[in-house]
């Protein structure tokens, strides 16, 4: 915790991966609200006892970030101290190009959406000086095998920037960096990384390296292994 206090903390693609990894790490300390594309039933297992949960699928950036809004204020919050906007997709491209269609939807819904949820969470994290964080990715400088989602992750880092210097003095604005971890992304993306996925970090790891850097509110950080060798996962800030 920071200084002690129990955080208003929404988490986008909460309910699976690094979202719900996070989630769990912060749930005994803080309030969650969660978010995602499955609905409620499908999820009510999996999510950490006492966190929220919005159906928002990103897919559709507007009516998503509509349903966002009205399920903040339904859960009876009026401000947010942490908005970490994590959800996310990636479409490997068939015969090595992404169809328009697998472009738009990576682009819908890793970009977007999030352009249109930072405005709308704006005054909710105002009113209590709250950090805004953008989940992106270490291939943002460009990836051969996925490119409509590096695009999609550059896109969010200039966005991040950008932000953070507009907004400076009113909220935090930071973009985060994941490399390669275990989570179900690459099949759902219909990418094999093969032999290489055993180099890729626990989930868990991960989502500890990313409450640190939440919590430390610098931009832009990158989360892979060079950090978490040197302690990255169990050194740095508690939020
Ligand atoms: N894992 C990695 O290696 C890695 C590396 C770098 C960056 N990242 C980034 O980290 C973030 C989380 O990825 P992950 O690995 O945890 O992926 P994941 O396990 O596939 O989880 C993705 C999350 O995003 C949600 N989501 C997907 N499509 C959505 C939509 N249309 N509308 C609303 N929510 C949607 C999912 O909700 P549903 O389950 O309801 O679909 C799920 O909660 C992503 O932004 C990803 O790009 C991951």
């Amino acid at each position: 915790m920071i200084g002690g206090r129990s955080r208003r903390i929404l988490i986008t693609g909460g309910n699976a991966g690094l979202g719900l990894a996070l989630a769990k790490k912060l749930a005994r300390h803080h309030k969650l609200l969660l978010s995602g594309r499955k609905s409620q039933i499908e999820v009510s297992d999996t999510l950490p006892r006492g966190a929220g949960y919005i159906v928002a699928d990103q897919a559709d950036p507007e009516m998503s970030t509509l349903a966002l809004v009205r399920g903040i204020r339904d859960f009876g919050w009026d401000s947010l101290d942490n908005a970490v906007l994590n959800a996310g997709i990636g479409v490997a491209p068939g015969e090595g190009f992404d169809s328009t269609e697998a472009i738009r939807q990576t682009l819908d819904v890793n970009l977007m959406a999030a352009i249109l949820q930072a405005q709308a969470l704006f005054p909710l994290l105002e009113k209590s000086k709250g950090t805004l964080t953008f989940i992106g990715s270490v291939v943002h400088t460009g990836s051969a095998t996925i490119p409509a989602y590096a695009a999609s992750k550059a896109g969010l880092h200039g966005l991040a920037r950008a932000l953070r210097s507009e907004w400076k003095g009113k909220i935090s604005v930071q973009v985060l960096h994941p490399g390669p971890a275990k989570t179900g992304i690459h099949d759902k993306a219909g990418y094999d990384p093969g032999r290489m996925r055993a180099l890729f970090l626990k989930s868990d790891d991960m989502a500890s390296m990313m409450a640190s850097a939440i919590a430390s509110r610098r931009s832009p950080l990158t989360l892979s292994w060079v950090r978490y060798l040197n302690g990255g996962a169990i050194l740095g800030r508690r939020l």
